[in-house]
This record gives C-alpha cells, structure tokens and sequence, in this order.
C-alpha cells in the first residue's frame, strides 16, 4: 500500500508500485462488471486542480473518485481567480477550505506538487497529476499496467522487455516517470531523439540512448512514442515537421518492421502525421485507447490506496 502524497515514481519501492498495479487489477475487474461503483470513498473530497490543460488525466481522476464514491470539485484555472493574480498557496487553501480529503494538481511548473505538499500549505493528500517537465507518475503507473496486461501476467514485473521510448524526451515528463518506474520494474529502456531533444544529463539516466530509430525497432517489444511538446518549445529543435517525420516518425513501413507480439504506445494527445502517422495511431499493435481505459483503474488504485481504502475482499461485498 502507498501512503501520504504521490509526488514523483522516485517515491515508490519497486513492490509498491507492483502492489498499486496489482489494485489495479483487482478493481477493473470489479468495475468492469455491472455495478461499477464502490462505497470506499463516499464522504472524501477530492480536488483536481489544473493549471494547464488535460482530457484523459483529468477526466479519468474524476471517473476513478466518482467510481469510488467520493466527492469531485474541478477546479480549471482558466476562468478562476488565478486569472486576477491569486497564488498557488490561496487557490490551494480556499479548496481545503472547502473540504478536500486530496488535491490532484497539474502545474506547468515542475515541483509545484511537491511545494505543495512540502510547505503543508493544506492537509490533503497531494497528488501529482503532471508538473512542468518533471514527472507524471499516474501516466507511467497506468503505462506500466497496460504493459504488464499486454505483455507480462498479473504480478509480474517487466524484466525481460525492451521498451524504447521515442521522441521530444527533454520536455517530457512521461519519459522521466517512465524511466523510473519501467526500469525500477525492470525493463531494459532505449530513449531514441534528435541530440537537441535530449535533457543534459541523461547520459546518467540508466538507459540506452540511439539516433537511430530503425535501428532499435526490430529487437523491442514496446514502442512508446511521445508527442512534441510544441507549447514548451521556444526555439526551433528539429529542422522542419517533415523532416522530424522522416527519421523519428512512426509510419507503416516502421511499423513492419516490429516484432509480430510488439505493442504501440503514446500517453496522448497524439500529433497526428507528426510523431505517429494516423495508420500506425490506429493499427492493431496500438493500445493507446487501453492506455486511457487503464488510466481510469490504475487512478482508482492510487486513491483507494492514498485515501486509506479497506481491503478489497470486504469492498466486494459493498458493491453497490
Ligand atoms: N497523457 C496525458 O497526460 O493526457 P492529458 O494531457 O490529456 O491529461
């Protein structure tokens, strides 16, 4: 079981974050039968406070704490008080002020989560939802879980796969969480981009590192591709869209050129015709869709655990 916030994958041992997929598993296949919701949350309040925009993660967290019956406020900055000058730590205590059990936070700066937690600015759980380029915990969690669905058995861990992860690596805080967590599992991870879309120092991070995507291809059994962050870029990475495309796209022939057992991954939104062509986004080996479907059990997981659900064999008995 985790305790307190979840603030970054670096947080959580290698059996903790095998025990969240686990519970995971066990509540899909609960909420994946006729009665959906469980009464382990009725009366806790849950906050998601996004500062930048979200579709899959916010809806999902909202999906995962109604299943478990617990309050939802979202909260958007856009059209908040944010907009006449208010800070994090007075958005953060108005919400507590109104009963918030855990905050589920998107910043675009990274370690506002933490800050969060850290100055006790409010008593809730904290949880972080994507900061800046740091860390996305729930996505690399849910990742890890459609892996382990597609690839491994329940319980495994990943050792064995090869995951290459493929593109704006220097913005991402997908590829650092997944770093962490997919090797903590242990799988072996290549990161493959243009020089100029990698972090400075990631020569330390324990991963492979390739230029060449066609190169890699044929030996993984996960290609995660990741989307270009065009929104955090202030000048110019890559020569042209085409030419990015060209060597670090996913397309049809590259495609064929993955083991028959290979999986297609992207955390979305995906660019379409950019880094992944439409054919591959919709191809048979793509689970991006599962990605989304997992997100919602995997979140559910999390805040079962964080908000000190019971053991899952007396909720199902309280399904209702
Ligand atoms: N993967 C992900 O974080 O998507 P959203 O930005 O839509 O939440």
């Amino acid at each position: 079981m985790i305790k307190g916030h979840l603030l970054s994958v670096a947080d959580l041992t290698k059996d903790e974050a095998l025990g969240v997929l686990a519970t995971a598993h066990e509540l899909a296949q609960i909420t994946d039968g006729p009665n959906k919701k469980l009464p382990t949350l009725r009366g806790k309040t849950i906050v998601n406070l996004f500062f930048e925009d979200s579709t899959r993660t916010r809806i999902s967290f909202e999906t995962a704490a109604k299943r478990l019956s617990a309050d939802v406020i979202n909260f958007s900055a856009k059209g908040s008080s944010v907009s006449k000058g208010e800070s994090l730590k007075d958005t953060a205590q108005t919400l507590q002020a109104m009963g918030a059990d855990a905050v589920v936070i998107r910043h675009g700066s990274s370690g506002a989560a933490k800050r969060l937690a850290d100055t006790k600015w409010i008593s809730a759980t904290v949880i972080n939802a994507g900061d800046g380029t740091h860390e996305h915990p729930t996505q690399a969690l849910l990742d890890a879980y459609t892996i382990q669905h597609h690839l491994k058995g329940k319980g495994d861990d990943l050792t064995g796969l090869n995951v290459v992860i493929v593109g704006d690596i220097l913005h991402s805080r997908v590829a650092r969480s997944n770093v962490l967590l997919l090797t903590k599992l242990g799988a072996k991870v290549t990161l493959v981009a243009p020089p100029t879309l990698l972090p400075v120092g990631v020569e330390d991070w324990s991963v492979d590192i390739s230029y060449d995507l066609d190169q890699v291809l044929g030996n993984c059994d996960v290609v995660m591709m990741l989307r270009i962050q065009q929104e955090r870029m202030l000048n110019s990475y890559f020569p042209t869209e085409r030419e990015y495309s060209r060597r670090y796209g996913l397309n049809s022939q590259r495609l064929s050129m993955l083991k028959s057992s290979a999986i297609v991954m992207h955390p979305g939104p995906m660019n379409r015709g950019l880094e992944i062509s439409a054919e591959s986004a919709d191809d048979i080996k793509s689970v991006v869709i599962d990605q989304v479907k997992n997100g919602v059990s995997v979140r559910m997981a999390v805040l079962y655990e964080l908000l000190g659900g019971v053991a899952l064999n007396s909720e199902k008995s309280g399904v209702k």
